[in-house]
């Protein structure tokens, strides 16, 4: 994979596919890490002499203009980092664009609307891809790769353009893989992998795949009811994906065959309502009651958890363990990310919900080793997936 220090930017335009997909409240963004680690590579860029031109999504508008999901707030934020004006065009590759692109001088930068409201982005039909890619590439004379959290996506920005023009990987492309690779191809034991989150169904393949690599998983958040049912327990209202049962007892089966330990909540803050000041108590995973439903994993299966993680030399940590946005049931994300930063591991923050928890709970984010940006894009990679935005980076 080509990097920054193969290509010769000086006075050259140069798109940048960076991961700016932000959480918006408004026009307000709640939290900005992916902003803040795009910055990097584009100063690099800027201090080279390019001149930048930044495009990425926000959202899933679905091919439409929405100004919902516009990235100008994003600019805005984008320029404060930099410390430089950020150029805005209103569209992605029509007249603003062109225009504003023309306009960049050797050492500024710009950033084009929403690569998603355009149909040709994400079509499942390679020649409307394709066709879009050439207009976006027409803007540039080289293409850096830097979006991590979509490089699982085989989209015309991520998988199309770097086809048609010189590219190279960007330095946060380049961190990420450097840190997963040190957990798929020789990781330090043991190795242990934490996962939450709400759904099982999101995480199969990835599951399914870390069993033949991991020495421990523990399971919590949402997901860890459809393990609870799958061991004969009843999970009252708790989240439920019963046509995920079958597989998930396969899991279990796989998981003794291949000697690892899988590690299940053994108490829950069981609640008669969602909501953050819903009336809650601490129950046993063998007792949920029938008109309760888990919002968090319990004192016992944190201090589990905790123990679990204590010998770890590598660990990898997905989804949150219970509804961390309402205080009351943040505890158990809490307690886990607390464990991370107090071990000596290795320790991997996948991404998504997780790192903005650990953004949300104010911790601090050097006492992990990485927190990546990507969440379905690390999960895929830990797949084993080949990841189209990185094949196309390859040389
Ligand atoms: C993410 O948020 O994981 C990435 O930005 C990719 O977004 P997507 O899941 O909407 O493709």
């Amino acid at each position: 994979m080509r990097t920054l220090d193969d290509l010769d930017v000086k006075g050259r335009r140069v798109l940048v596919r960076a991961d700016l997909n932000v959480p918006l409240d408004g026009e307000t963004i709640t939290d900005d890490g992916r902003i803040r680690a795009s910055v990097p590579t584009i100063k690099a860029l800027l201090d080279g002499g390019a001149k930048v031109v930044v495009c990425a999504h926000l959202g899933r508008p679905k091919g439409q203009v929405n100004p919902k999901y516009s990235l100008k707030p994003v600019a805005r934020r984008l320029g404060e980092l930099l410390g430089q004006d950020v150029d805005f065009a209103a569209d992605v590759v029509g007249d603003s664009a062109r225009s504003t692109v023309e306009s960049l001088q050797d050492g500024q930068v710009a950033l084009l609307e929403n690569l998603r409201y355009e149909p040709g982005e994400e079509s499942k039909d390679d020649a409307v891809r394709g066709a879009f890619a050439e207009r976006l590439a027409g803007l540039a004379e080289l293409y850096v790769g830097d979006g991590f959290g979509a490089v699982h996506r085989k989209h015309a920005s991520v998988y199309d353009v770097p086809e048609l023009l010189p590219h190279a990987a960007g330095g946060l492309v380049v961190a990420e893989v450097e840190v997963l690779k040190k957990l798929t191809e020789n990781p330090a034991r043991p190795y242990v992998v934490v996962l939450g989150g709400a759904k099982v169904s999101d995480k199969l393949g990835v599951i399914a795949n870390l069993l033949t690599k991991v020495d421990r998983l523990l399971i919590g958040g949402g997901m860890a009811y459809t393990f609870l049912k799958a061991q004969g327990h009843e999970v009252g209202k708790s989240l439920l994906q019963e046509d995920q049962l079958d597989q998930v007892r396969g899991f279990l089966d796989e998981a003794a065959k291949q000697g690892v330990e899988l590690v299940l909540p053994v108490d829950v803050l069981a609640a008669v309502t969602f909501a953050a000041d819903a009336e809650h108590e601490v129950v046993d995973t063998t007792a949920i009651p029938a008109d309760r439903e888990g919002l968090d994993i319990g004192p016992r299966t944190r201090e589990l958890f905790a123990a679990k993680l204590a010998d770890a030399k590598t660990v990898f940590w997905n989804g949150p363990m219970g509804v961390f946005e309402f205080d009351a049931f943040s505890g158990g994300t809490r307690a886990v990310a607390e464990a991370l930063i107090a071990s000596d591991a290795f320790t991997v923050v996948g991404g998504g919900d997780s790192a903005a928890a650990v953004r949300k709970l104010e911790l601090p984010e050097d006492g992990f080793s990485h927190i990546s940006t990507g969440g379905g894009a690390s999960l895929e990679y830990l797949e084993g997936k080949t990841l189209p935005g990185l094949a196309a980076l390859e040389d």
